[in-house]
């Protein structure tokens, strides 16, 4: 989603600065961007629709400049074009801005009628000439701020340029996040950490209704009120960086490479002594029951977590998605623990969910992979999953590592309530220090995938079905494709699908389905003879030798027989795969989709 840079520097190198952190953000998604900068204490504001090459091409890159800010749009209020990118200017103040500013129509009435107009359809320029106005009434900026933080309504991530002080940039934030950084020479603001690590990993972070005021030589923070703050300074630990390709063609299958690796160093801390480390984890038999909440293929990961809680740990679990949990009504208490797992730890919808869940008696844990993020700062007590930076907007190792700390949970709840043995347990930790046996091969058959996306990739649609923890990974194998190949992919539970759906298989159909449950598999076989009966073409994925001799299945993936524990991480590569390669045949843009966004920090 939109991405926030800002500059002050001893040095006159803010315009590449600036364009090279919007680079940095781009994985975001975004488009439309723009920058701004002071150049002989004059504004020069340069914005374009499309990608950051297109905004390169109409900067004229003999000016020099110290002090600037720069902007990448997802489009919210008004189309993605010139006038409706940022910056915005309304009389002496440009801004750029993430979020959304609810009562901005509001506010435009009020300010129309002080004589303010509006070139675009944005509630960004509300902003804007919002602080223009407080400004010309007050004659300083961090007056208008202080106006502008009791009057907006929504969520704000703003970096601001006043006509009259070219040697100062502000911030301000609510809702939406923003960090302030210091290198030796260069003081910045960014969405994210990542934008600004090629100049230092030194960070603070802004929280709700604070604001800050960065020259070249000093950064101070205040709160709504403008009494000065003192925050600690935070480093970042880009050990875990991946922030190039590297020998890889995108971003996904890098990411996808790497999930040996980022599940292992998940895991690790809580498997490396056995049962004592497994003890590190949360005590969830306290609890008599368990909400998780998230959005998408975090969302995914939940259900495959309220899989094991329930069938190993008999704990019961709901998964929620957070833009209905955070409006829904709530059956919390003491006894009931709230888990909240999310990726970018910036999801607009699973951070309200989690302050409302705040304000009740219950406790909050987050599963969650960026450091200190939004989400990570507010739970009671976070988890990181350690896959790394993910660039790639369709998120792979996340989920496994997301996956990969519920399984974990639920193991040990398992063995406290004594539903599963300690040689039950120490087998299973024994076979997750071998996983990365059990994936290396499959992430290695990247010719049987390019051989059934060949016949796969032109398909209008393509359906998923499975059953129980199957039915789970199908969903997320459903998101991967239609988010990156644009098929539509519907995903059932295979005994749902005469309850209506099948209405849709004729001759040609594709259907992809897993069978990895001994007890389910018969069930879901016979579903999929349904579909090969009205002439259907099945793909299967899965560990039952048995099953592949079946005549009516079209193609087979053979996992490793292991633990139901290891089933999760082995299913989904196949699917994670399939999509990849899919999208690459349809010569689709694969790390950036259209219209979607890496953190989606909007309602
Ligand atoms: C799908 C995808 C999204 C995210 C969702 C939640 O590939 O990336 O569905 O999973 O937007 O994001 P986080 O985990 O950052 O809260």
């Amino acid at each position: 989603m939109c991405g926030i840079i800002g500059v002050a520097s001893k040095k006159e190198q803010a315009i590449p600065m600036i364009l090279q952190g919007l680079k940095t953000l781009e994985y975001r998604g975004y488009d439309s961007s723009g920058i701004a900068y002071f150049k002989e204490n004059q504004i020069v504001i340069t914005k374009t629709k499309g990608r950051i090459s297109d905004l390169e091409q109409q900067i004229n890159f003999k000016e020099t400049s110290s002090l600037g800010i720069g902007h990448t749009r997802w489009a919210t209020h008004g189309e993605a074009n010139q006038v409706n990118a940022h910056p915005h200017q309304v009389g002496k103040i440009t801004i750029v801005h993430n979020g959304i500013i609810e009562n901005y129509q509001e506010l435009k009435a009020k300010l129309q009628e002080n004589g303010y107009s509006f070139l675009s359809s944005t509630d960004t320029e509300v902003a804007c000439a919002l602080l223009d106005f407080y400004y010309e009434k007050t004659n300083s900026v961090t007056q208008a701020i202080q106006a502008f933080i009791h009057e907006a309504k929504g969520s704000y991530a703003i970096g601001l340029l006043c006509q009259e002080e070219p040697d100062t940039l502000y911030a301000i934030k609510k809702d939406s996040p923003l960090i302030v950084a210091a290198s030796n020479d260069t003081n910045f603001i960014a969405s994210d950490i990542p934008a600004v690590l090629e100049y230092t990993s030194s960070y603070y972070v802004l929280e709700d209704e604070e604001y800050a005021i960065l020259t070249k030589d000093h950064i101070t923070f205040y709160d709504k009120g403008g009494k000065v703050l003192t925050k600690e300074e935070k480093h970042y630990d880009a050990s875990l960086e991946s922030p190039n390709k590297g020998s890889y063609p995108h971003y996904m299958i890098k990411e996808m490479m790497e999930q040996p690796d980022t599940i292992w160093k998940t895991m690790q801390p809580f498997l490396e002594n056995g049962l004592a480390s497994l003890a590190k984890l949360p005590d969830l038999t306290k609890y008599d029951r368990i909400d998780i909440v998230a959005c998408g293929t975090a969302w995914h990961a939940g259900l495959v977590g309220k899989y094991f809680l329930e069938e190993y740990a008999a704990i019961p679990v709901d998964v929620c998605l957070a833009s209905e949990y955070r409006y829904k009504r709530l059956f919390l208490s003491p006894k009931v623990l709230v888990i909240f797992i999310s990726q970018s730890g910036e999801t607009a919808d699973t951070l309200a969910a989690l302050k409302r869940v705040k304000e009740e008696a219950c406790h909050t844990l987050g599963i969650i992979n960026v450091k200190d993020s939004s989400i990570a700062r507010v739970v009671d007590q976070v988890i990181y999953t350690k896959a790394g930076c993910e660039i790639a907007v369709a998120s792979t190792k996340a989920f496994t590592a997301q996956v990969a700390i519920l399984l974990l949970l639920a193991l040990q709840a398992a063995y406290q309530k004594n539903l599963m043995e300690e040689k039950q347990v120490l087998a299973v930790i024994e076979e997750f220090k071998h996983l990365k046996d059990h994936l290396t091969p499959l992430l290695a058959k990247r010719s049987e995938y390019q051989k059934i996306a060949k016949e796969l990739y032109k398909q209008e649609d393509i359906f998923y079905l499975g059953r129980g923890l199957d039915y789970d990974l199908m969903m997320e194998g459903a998101l991967k494709l239609k988010e990156i190949s644009y098929i539509p992919s519907v995903c059932y539970a295979a005994g749902e699908l005469k309850h209506g759906t099948i209405s849709l298989v004729q001759e040609e159909t594709r259907v992809i389905a897993s069978c990895t449950n001994p007890l389910l598999d018969p069930k879901t076989m016979s579903n999929l003879k349904e579909t090969k009966a009205r002439g259907a073409k099945i793909y299967l994925i899965t560990n039952n030798v048995e099953l592949t001799k079946d005549k009516d299945i079209d193609s087979v993936f053979l996992l490793d027989q292991t633990s139901e524990f290891l089933v999760p991480f082995l299913v989904i590569i196949p699917l994670q795969f399939l999509a990849y390669k899919i999208a690459l045949l349809r010569q689709c843009d694969i790390d950036k989709p259209r219209n979607l966004a890496k953190a989606v920090t909007v309602e």
